[in-house]
C-alpha cells in the first residue's frame, strides 16, 4: 500500500493503516539492525540530509545511522557552521539543499509548521524531526513500535503520559497516533502546563499523575523542557518533582509489569528518579534502538513512494 504523501509531516496526516505499515516495516528493519550485518542497499544511490535548527542527539544520529545502514549518501547541517549563521533564510537553505539532488531532508525547527511550509516548496521529501510545540512524529512512532513489540498490539492499551505537556511535541504526536490505533491515553501535569485544546485531541486530562497512571499498561514520562520556560510554570524543581515525578510508588499504581517509557533526554530526579529510569520495567534504552529501526522504516517507505512517483 505504501505512504500516500512524499513527506512525513506529522501523525495527524497519516491514516491508521499508514502508521501500521511503518510499524510492520520497522519490525523487519529491527531484524536487519540486530543481525550481524546491518548494511542494506535500499537507499543506494540516494541522498539524505539532516537540517537541524535545534539540538539533538537521538533523532539526528539515528536518522544518520539509519540512512548509512541503508546505503545512502548522507550529510548534516546545523545552524552553527552553516550559512544559517550568516542570516540565510529557512527557504533559501532548504532550496540550496534541494538543488543538490537531495532525496530526503530531515528537519528540526523551533517554529511549529516549519516543515509544512517547506514541503510543497522543494522536490525532496521532508521529514519532520520535531517542529516547535507541534509534533515529533518519528518519536511517537518509535514509542508505539516499542509497545507494539511488547504487546503485539496497540488497540485496547491504556497509556499514561505525564510531565511537561505544554511544551511537548511528543505528547501531541503520541496522543494522535495512539488514539488512531485504538489505545486510550490519559495525561497529567501541572495545571499551568496543560495546553488549551489537549482534551479535545481524544485523551483524558487527569488531575494527578496517580489518577493518570492507575491501571495503565504503559507509563511515559516527559522531559521538563527547562530551556523553553519563558515564564515559570511551576514554583520550583523540588515541588515539581514532589507532585509530578513518576516515583516508584506512582509506577506501582500501573498494571503489574507495565512498561516505563521516556523519549529522552531525561532530567534525572525531576520527571523521574534514576531508580525508576533504570528499573526492570523501563524500556528507555530499547526505545533508542527502536528509534533507528523506525527511522529506517520511514526512509524506506518514503523512498518507495518517491520511486513510484518517478515511475508514473
Ligand atoms: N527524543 C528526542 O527527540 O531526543 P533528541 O533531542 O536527543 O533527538
Amino acid at each position: 500500500m505504501g505512504l500516500k504523501s512524499k513527506d512525513l509531516l506529522g501523525l495527524k496526516q497519516l491514516s491508521a493503516e499508514e502508521i501500521m505499515e511503518i510499524l510492520d516495516t520497522a519490525k523487519m528493519m529491527k531484524m536487519v539492525l540486530t543481525s550481524g550485518n546491518k548494511k542494506t542497499s535500499h537507499l543506494q544511490g540516494k541522498s539524505v540530509v539532516t537540517l537541524f535548527y535545534e539540538n539533538s542527539t537521538r533523532t539526528r544520529l539515528s536518522f544518520e545511522l539509519a540512512s548509512k545502514y541503508m546505503g545512502s549518501a548522507s550529510a548534516n547541517i546545523t545552524t552553527s557552521g552553516s550559512s544559517v549563521n550568516k542570516g540565510e533564510s529557512l527557504l533559501d537553505t532548504a532550496r540550496t539543499i534541494d538543488m543538490m539532488a537531495t532525496d530526503i531532508i530531515i528537519m528540526r525547527h523551533s517554529q511549529s509548521g516549519a516543515p509544512h511550509y517547506l514541503a510543497p516548496r522543494v522536490k525532496a521529501s521532508i521529514v519532520n524531526a520535531g517542529d516547535g510545540m507541534n509534533e515529533h512524529p518519528t518519536q511517537a512512532l518509535l514509542d508505539m513500535f516499542t509497545l507494539y513489540e511488547k504487546y503485539g498490539h496497540i488497540d485496547g492499551l491504556k497509556v499514561a503520559i505525564c510531565g511537561d505537556l505544554y511544551h511537548s511535541r511528543v505528547v501531541r504526536s503520541n496522543v494522535i497516533g495512539l488514539t488512531k490505533l485504538g489505545a486510550t491515553v490519559s495525561v497529567a501535569g501541572p495545571r499551568t502546563m496543560v495546553p488549551v485544546g489537549l482534551d479535545k485531541m481524544g485523551c483524558t486530562v487527569c488531575r494527578s499523575v496517580s489518577e493518570a497512571v492507575k491501571d495503565a499498561d504503559a507509563v511515559m514520562g516527559l522531559r521538563v523542557q527547562l530551556e523553553r520556560q519563558q515564564k515559570s510554570l511551576f514554583p520550583s524543581v523540588a515541588e515539581y518533582s514532589r507532585f509530578y515525578s513518576i516515583s516508584e510508588d506512582v509506577l506501582k499504581l500501573a498494571k503489574p509489569g507495565a512498561y516505563l517509557l521516556h523519549p529522552g533526554p531525561c532530567n534525572h530526579g525531576v520527571e523521574l528518579p534514576t531508580c525508576v529510569y533504570d528499573c526492570d520495567q523501563s524500556v528507555i534504552n530499547e526505545q533508542v534502538t527502536n528509534g533507528v529501526a523506525v527511522r529506517m522504516a520511514v526512509l524506506y517507505l518514503l523512498m518507495a513512494r518517491r520511486n513510484q512517483n518517478e515511475n508514473n
